[in-house]
């Protein structure tokens, strides 16, 4: 992580503690005193994680005629990870404290030269820890039933680029995409939903002829960096970062982290890599298979190289929400808002009868149920109608829908918006338009 003063608007504590209040992200366990740096999606945060998600399959899959999805399972044959190299490769360097026996990362102490930085206490010699997470399938623990809990999405689309090649009849260069859960055995977690053992992966294989992959590899460096924009990400807080040689995976030939300024520093969201043939050829050699492409027009077979755009699901709900924070003051209060692209607001509109007046509140449930179907929206009637305005901008909701002692008479209602916060009258006759028009498709 870099050094550079962080210019967040907010903590993470801060953000931490509202995900709690609205029901966005909670500690896992909670009841039994947490676990271990895993957290739940709650009712906004299911919604939020769901739009990014969509946000993603949207650009990667949807919009494009070159790139197809999968869903293959988390539980593989355990000859992928020897292929992937994941069973001697995928390790940190782990360091513990011979007083304390805190466990460290060693890359994480070059910083801090010299003893434990908890107690200062002497440190064991620094060794190979593997990450994986290994169990068993079957009712036998022993060695022939070790199964591992896959740490990328990335094998299920290489021991299927096969599949899906004769299913799609696709040419080069085309893309697999896939969403789902990965799990690591991070040896530090933390800083919130930044590193966890348990997460979420977006990751793209995108198969193209060797010698264009230096190509493509630039082309999606600039085409996830923009997606980012599109959503909404301030362009003053993300950008792009080269590894050097040395930096880089066992597989990889290129790599460039989109990393964001968090609150504590520049750090990664998303990374791209040219990943050569490596995979494809380790998998072609374990398996027996020809995992290759054959080219009508030159007869020729040929390996593709691949390269991977791969962002974790949970690292971008945290960046979302830390660009969409904002806090300022109106009328001598202060009004906490996330300023969320509407696409990935958990809630798009919220009805708000004026008061609970007895004839306001069935009208108000009227215009929830005819909207109810259209958009994601929620009802609220307690307290000040200024008050639920603050909620609503709290939670990142674009726009409510009030309705009053006028609307009993003309049959009109009135939108307001969350970032502007003017105030627009209009029938009910023509509320699902109106909606839709400030609700812009990205
Ligand atoms: N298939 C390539 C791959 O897995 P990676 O850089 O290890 O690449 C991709 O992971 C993304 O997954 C990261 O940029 C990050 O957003 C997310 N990620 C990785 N480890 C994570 C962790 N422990 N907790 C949360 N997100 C994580």
């Amino acid at each position: 992580m870099s050094e550079e003063t962080p210019k967040a608007t907010v903590d993470m504590d801060t953000l931490a503690s509202l995900c709690k209040r609205r029901g966005f992200i909670f500690p896992s366990s909670e009841i039994y005193g947490g676990f271990e740096s895993t957290w739940d999606y709650g009712p906004l945060g299911v919604e939020l994680k769901q739009n990014v998600k969509r946000a993603w399959w949207k650009a990667m899959v949807q919009e494009r005629d070159d790139i197809v999805g999968l869903d293959a399972s988390i539980l593989m044959n355990p000859r992928v990870w020897e292929a992937s190299g994941h069973t001697t490769h995928f390790t940190d360097t782990l360091v513990e404290c011979q007083r304390c026996h805190h466990r460290f990362r060693a890359d994480e102490l070059k910083s801090a030269p010299g003893g434990c930085p908890e107690c200062e206490g002497p440190l064991t010699e620094a060794r190979q820890f593997n990450t994986m997470f290994k169990t068993f399938v079957g009712p036998v623990e022993d060695e022939a039933s070790v199964a591992y809990l896959r740490p990328e999405t990335a094998q299920g689309i290489f021991v299927n680029f096969e599949n899906v090649l004769t299913a799609t009849r696709r040419k080069l260069p085309f893309g697999i995409a896939q969403q789902g859960k990965e799990f690591r055995n991070e040896i530090t977690t933390g800083n919130f939903i930044f590193r966890t053992r348990e997460f979420e992966a977006m990751e793209m294989e995108f198969f193209c002829k060797p010698g264009t992959d230096d190509e493509w590899y630039q082309y999606w460096r600039q085409e996830r960096l923009n997606w980012y924009l599109r959503f909404g990400v301030r362009k003053e807080n993300i950008r792009l970062r080269e590894y050097a040689p040395e930096e880089r995976a066992h597989y990889s030939s290129g790599t460039t982290d989109v990393e964001y300024l968090y609150p504590m520093g520049w750090a990664e969201l998303e990374g791209i890599a040219n990943r050569t043939d490596y995979d494809l050829r380790r998998h072609a050699e374990m398996s027996g298979r020809r995992l290759e492409f054959f080219d009508e027009e030159t007869g020729e077979h040929i390996v593709p190289y691949v390269v991977e755009p791969a962002a974790g699901v949970d690292r971008c709900v945290l960046i979302f929400l830390l660009d969409a924070y904002h806090e300022e003051e109106v009328r001598g209060e202060k009004r906490v808002i996330l300023r969320l692209h509407p696409y990935l607001a958990p809630i798009k509109v919220a009805v708000l009868p004026l008061s609970r007046n007895e004839q306001l509140v069935p009208a108000a449930r009227r215009v929830w149920d005819l909207l109810r179907p259209r958009f994601m929206t929620q009802y609220d009637d307690a307290q000040s109608i200024g008050r639920r305005y603050r909620r609503q901008d709290e939670v990142g909701t674009p726009l409510c829908v009030t309705v009053d002692f006028d609307t009993l008479e003309d049959q009109a209602v009135t939108i307001r918006e969350r970032d502007s916060m003017e105030q627009v009258r209009v029938p009910i006759a023509n509320l699902e338009q109106a909606l839709r028009e400030r609700l812009p498709e990205v």
